[in-house]
């Protein structure tokens, strides 16, 4: 892989929470314009790697680059601000007694007003179903428009890099497939995507690449389409959360 095509790079970094290690110097690279999934059983290190990435864990040795610039112990607000890199969390994420156009208000308070109000729009033409429903409470929509309307939350900084963390919990099977052709469209359109996902079929299908990892390190990275048809997938990540941890292929 050339350097062009590195987004995201892990260098060797250790990070965990207080003096509790999670990820061991894991290395990892994730390409420009992708969508990057990461997979593995429960308590692996998914989130911490989301966690990690944008600031919110320290990295106690390593490196963290983006476009190969080190953006290693910078904040979250500089990394969203300054380094377009956006996260949305598990779960639910937004003011729940604001309406949806409120929720969106807030999520431009760094560009100003102005531009918000400019983008608003833009982003709302994304999702038909939350334009609807733009005044109404945000806790009174369908979960699927919820966490739409945190992608485009997310969206209207125009983020370079989003951050997802299982997009798909509570979510039925239609507005997943309609939340993960959003993500495609947009790693299509340059923005580069690292999702972690336990919707493992459905994500692989639409995926670039998998990384998947096992008590914080790393222990496979293939191709989307070469893990969907390896027979060992059913194995390796389809069993729950109790199913065997992957084979270590690197
Ligand atoms: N806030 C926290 N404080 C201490 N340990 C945590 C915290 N969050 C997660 N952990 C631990 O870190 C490990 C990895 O968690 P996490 O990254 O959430 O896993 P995954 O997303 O792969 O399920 C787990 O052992 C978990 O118990
Ligand atoms: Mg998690």
């Amino acid at each position: 892989m050339s350097t062009e095509e590195t987004c995201i790079e892990f260098d060797n970094v250790l990070a965990g929470y207080k003096d509790f290690m999670i990820l061991n110097n894991l290395s990892f690279k994730a390409k420009r314009g992708k969508i990057t999934l990461l997979l593995g059983p429960n308590g692996a290190g998914k989130s911490t790697v989301l966690k990690t990435l944008f600031g919110l864990l320290k990295v106690r040795h390593g490196r963290v680059l983006l476009d190969g610039q080190d953006i290693t112990g910078a904040s979250p607000k500089d990394l969203l601000v300054r380094h377009g890199i956006a996260f949305v969390p598990q779960g639910r994420n937004l003011f729940g007694q604001l309406t949806a156009y409120e929720n969106l208000e807030l999520g431009g308070i760094t560009l100003g007003m102005k531009t918000t109000h400019e983008r608003i729009p833009e982003v709302l033409e994304l999702f038909p179903r939350v334009k609807e429903r733009m005044h109404s409470a945000a806790a009174s929509l369908s979960g699927g428009e919820q966490k739409q309307l945190e992608v485009g939350r997310a969206l209207l900084l125009r983020p370079r890099v989003l951050l997802i963390d299982e997009p798909s919990i509570g979510l039925s099977p239609i507005v997943v497939q309609d939340v993960f052709r959003l993500l495609r469209k947009l790693a299509d359109q340059g923005t580069t995507v690292l999702m972690v996902e336990q919707n493992v079929k459905s994500a692989l299908k639409m995926a670039d690449e998998a990384i998947a990892l096992e008590s914080g390190r790393l222990v496979l990275h293939k191709a989307a389409s070469e893990l969907l048809a390896d027979p060992d997938i059913e194995r390796l990540f389809l069993g729950g959360a109790h199913a065997a941890a992957p084979a270590a292929t690197v």
